[in-house]
C-alpha cells in the first residue's frame, strides 16, 4: 500500500486565522514517521500553494472568500484525482473543512457510489441561504450533495459528488436549523453524540461500516478534529463541548482499519495558534496511525 499525502494550507473558509498552518503542524507531529513505521510507503507531495491573498469582501455574496476557496479547491481536486489515478491512497491535510469540496471533487470521479464518513461536531450542511456565518467550511457536505452556490457545487465540472444515502455523519452536536431540515429531507444517516453515548462507539462503527459496505464502492473519511472533544483536541476554530473522546476515536479508526473500507482520507481544522503545544496535530497523527493499521500487540 502506498499513501500520497498532500496539504492544503488554507484558512479562508472561516475567519479564525491559523488553520492554514495545519499541514505543517501535522508533519511536525511526525505523520510520515508514524505511517512508515507501519511499513507503508508515504509519498509526501508537499503543500498546494495558496499564497497570501489580500482578503476583499464581495458585496454580491455572503460567502466569504468564495473565489479563493474555489480556486484552491480546484487545485486540490486535480491533485487528488491524479493520486488515485496512479493507484495511491490520497491523504489530505487541512486547512479548514472547506477543502473537502476539492477532495471530494477529486475522489468521487473514481467511484460510482462513493461513501462518506463525516466525523465532525458539525454537519457542514449549510448553503448560502441557511448559513449563519457565511463561512464556507460550514458548507462542504451540502456542496458535495449538489446544494449551494453553483461555483462551488460545479467545481471540477460535475455535480453532485455524493448521494445523501451514502453519507454517515458521526459526532454531531451542533447543527443549524437549515442543516437539520436538510438531514430530515434527504434522510442522511447521523450518529449524534446521543447515539454514541447510548450505543457506544463500537456499535456506532459496526452500524456505520455495515451500512456503507452494502451500498458503496469506496469510502472517504473526512475527519474534522473538532469532532473530538475540545479537552483532547483544543486546537480548532469552532470547538463544541461534549465531543467524542480520544479513546473512542481510536476505536473508531481501528474498526475502520479492520474493515478495510476506507479508500481516501482527510484530516482538517487543526489550528496551531489555538492549540496547546501541538496537541491537536499529535492527536490527528495518532488517529492516522490507527486508521492505517497501527496496533499495540
Ligand atoms: N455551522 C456553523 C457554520 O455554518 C459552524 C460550521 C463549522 N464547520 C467546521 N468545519 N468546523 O458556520
Ligand atoms: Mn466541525
Ligand atoms: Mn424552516
Ligand atoms: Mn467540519
Amino acid at each position: 500500500k502506498k499513501i500520497s499525502m498532500i496539504g492544503l494550507p488554507m484558512d479562508l473558509g472561516q475567519t479564525r486565522r491559523g488553520v492554514d498552518m495545519g499541514p505543517s503542524a501535522i508533519r511536525y507531529a511526525g505523520v510520515v514517521e508514524r505511517l512508515e513505521a507501519l511499513e507503508i510507503e508515504v509519498d509526501d507531495l508537499g503543500d498546494i500553494v495558496v499564497g497570501r491573498p489580500r482578503l476583499i469582501e464581495n458585496p454580491n455574496s455572503n460567502l466569504k472568500n468564495l473565489e479563493l476557496v474555489g480556486k484552491a479547491n480546484v487545485m486540490l481536486a486535480e491533485n487528488v484525482d491524479r493520486i488515485i489515478g496512479k493507484g495511491s491512497f490520497p491523504l489530505v491535510l487541512g486547512g479548514d473543512h472547506s477543502i473537502a469540496i476539492g477532495t471530494l471533487a477529486g475522489v468521487a470521479k473514481h467511484y460510482e457510489n462513493l461513501g462518506v464518513i463525516w466525523y465532525d461536531a458539525h454537519g457542514d450542511l449549510n448553503t448560502e441561504q441557511t448559513s449563519p456565518s457565511g463561512n464556507i467550511h460550514g458548507m462542504p457536505l451540502a456542496v458535495s450533495l449538489g446544494l449551494g452556490h453553483s461555483d462551488l457545487v460545479n467545481i471540477y465540472g460535475y455535480a453532485p459528488k455524493v448521494k445523501p444515502e451514502n453519507i454517515v455523519i458521526i459526532g454531531a452536536r451542533s447543527l443549524d436549523h437549515g442543516e437539520k431540515e436538510l438531514i430530515r429531507d434527504k434522510g442522511i444517516k447521523v450518529f449524534t453524540m446521543h447515539e454514541i453515548d447510548r450505543l457506544g462507539m463500537a456499535k456506532v462503527m459496526e452500524e456505520s461500516i455495515g451500512y456503507l459496505r452494502g451500498r458503496t464502492d469506496g469510502v472517504h473519511l473526512s475527519l474534522d478534529l473538532d469532532g473530538i472533544d475540545p479537552q483532547d483536541a483544543p486546537g480548532v476554530g469552532t470547538p463544541v463541548i461534549g465531543g467524542i473522546s480520544y479513546r473512542e476515536s481510536h476505536l473508531a479508526m481501528e474498526m475502520l482499519a479492520e474493515a478495510g473500507i476506507v479508500t481516501s482520507a482527510e484530516f482538517v481544522e487543526v489550528n496551531p495558534i489555538l492549540d496547546e503545544r501541538n496537541k491537536t496535530a499529535t492527536v490527528a497523527v495518532a488517529l492516522m496511525g490507527s486508521l492505517f493499521g497501527e496496533k499495540l500487540l
